[in-house]
């Protein structure tokens, strides 16, 4: 999932598609839709129904601009703010509203801290130009959750300390393209393409099982070795009904579950390590062997053929076998078991039948097998001739059907 990351490699884009960005802001300012209602806009910005632009050196502004009601900030897809003095903070839950931000800039003001919270609310916000601000760091978590595609950082006083690694390694040859710089302990403005410093690296996570696949009810150990300097942070993730327990000594993290219900069959565990300077995981899928258990067997119903629909929880695959009464059914061109959809835990499917007649009405027999174990129910069916086009054709696959 490194994808997810601020790491990914979203910026290494060409950097010809940034300056484009750049002249594209400087000519769209103060142009646009119509203006709304006055009272709507900070007197010292102007709106339109998707942008708010302050720029006013004079009638600055000292956060951002709140509009009369969620709906309006909702609209807005753009900010810009440039020539703030008094600008110098973007906090938790100043953005909150705005929810469809896209493009943010804030430049030529006094931005000195972003909360690691800022853009919690703002999932769609691609474009951020931040340049000559005062910007000492800036943290990767801000950038956690978001697909950030362009940032702009340069004419910022960013330190060439390990918080702010991260920002080379997003930016790649980016950063030269932007000339951007950091500021030595010395005061000397290093080139941050530049920048190397030891024991400062984004950590590994690896998530080793000790055995897998598991039979249902036994129990078993996951293991997560972190590495990297500094020394990361280990987290857990998953969503298990298993009982479980971890234990952590240093670098290493043990998980050990145990009575394994067939339920977290499929479900996902993942192991992250972070630390200032990023974070990778590692994941891996529960593998959970069981009996078949058949969780749904209805009344046939007739589409384009006729259907005796099932579902059935198994894992492997379990071998499917019919009774028509207490006959076994021979499968073959025009009756046989077909699996439409594979879920999680479960084989969904019919018994499809072409044109059957009154012979085959009767008592059917569903019986499923694999290593572990038999299932059996019965359903009593009733094939009726029916002109075509008559049937109870749905938009909803009928072996979903309730
Ligand atoms: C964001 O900025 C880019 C580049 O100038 C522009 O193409 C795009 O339309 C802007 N998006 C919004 C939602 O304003
Ligand atoms: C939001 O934008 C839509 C479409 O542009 C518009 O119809 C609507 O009136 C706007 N809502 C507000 C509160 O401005
Ligand atoms: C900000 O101020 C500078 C000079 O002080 C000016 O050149 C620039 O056009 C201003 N920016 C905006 C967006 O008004
Ligand atoms: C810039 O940020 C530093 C802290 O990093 C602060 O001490 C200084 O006052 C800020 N400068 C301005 C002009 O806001
Ligand atoms: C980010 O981009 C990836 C791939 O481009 C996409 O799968 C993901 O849904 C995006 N995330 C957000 C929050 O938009
Ligand atoms: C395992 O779980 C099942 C059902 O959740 C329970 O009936 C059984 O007693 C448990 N076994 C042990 C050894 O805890």
């Amino acid at each position: 999932m490194r994808a997810r990351r601020a790491g990914s490699g979203a910026l290494s884009a060409p950097g010809r598609c940034l300056w484009w960005w750049v002249v594209a802001v400087g000519l769209t300012v103060g142009s646009g839709d119509p203006w709304m209602s006055s009272e709507a806009c900070p007197s010292s910005c102007s709106c339109t129904s998707s942008r708010i632009s302050c720029v006013d050196p004079e009638r600055g502004i000292g956060a951002f601009p709140v509009l009369q009601s969620e709906a309006e900030m909702e609209n807005i897809t753009d900010i810009y703010i440039a020539n703030q003095s008094s600008f110098s903070s973007i906090n938790d839950k100043d953005l909150h509203y705005y929810k469809n931000l896209r493009n943010l800039t804030v430049t030529n003001s006094r931005l000195t801290y972003v909360s690691k919270l800022a853009f919690q609310n703002n999932l769609k916000l691609q474009y951020l130009n931040l340049k000559d601000n005062n910007l000492s760091s800036l943290s990767w978590r801000i950038f956690k959750h978001l697909n950030i595609s362009y940032l702009i950082l340069s004419g910022n006083p960013l330190h060439c300390s390990c918080e702010n690694m991260w920002i080379k390694l997003l930016l790649g040859e980016e950063a030269d393209t932007q000339e951007l710089r950091c500021i030595e302990d010395g005061g000397a403005r290093k080139l941050m393409s530049k920048l190397k410093l030891p024991n400062c690296e984004v950590p590994m996570a690896t998530l080793s099982p000790s055995k897998m696949p598991v039979k249902e009810w036994e129990n078993v150990e996951l293991f997560c070795t972190t590495s990297g300097m500094p020394r990361p942070e280990l987290i857990w993730n998953m969503a298990l009904i298993s009982n479980y327990e971890i234990e952590t000594s240093g670098q290493i993290s043990m998980m050990r579950l145990s009575n394994l219900s067939s339920l977290d069959h499929n479900s996902k565990i993942t192991c992250i390590a972070e630390n200032i300077v990023g974070g990778r995981e590692s994941s891996l899928l529960l593998d959970i062997l069981f009996p078949p258990k058949i969780t749904k067997l209805s009344d046939a119903i007739s589409d384009h053929h006729w259907c005796i629909p099932f579902s059935v929880a198994a894992n492997p695959q379990p071998h499917f076998r019919w009774y028509h009464g207490d006959k076994e059914v021979q499968e073959g061109e025009y009756i046989m078991t077909m699996i439409h959809d594979v879920t999680e835990r479960e084989y969904h499917g019919c018994l499809q039948l072409d044109n059957p007649t009154h012979v085959l009405n009767g008592m059917y027999t569903l019986e499923v097998r694999n290593e572990y174990g038999v299932d059996r129910k019965q359903i009593e069916a009733h094939f009726m001739q029916q002109p075509w086009g008559e049937g109870p054709y749905s938009s909803e696959p009928y072996y979903y059907g309730k």
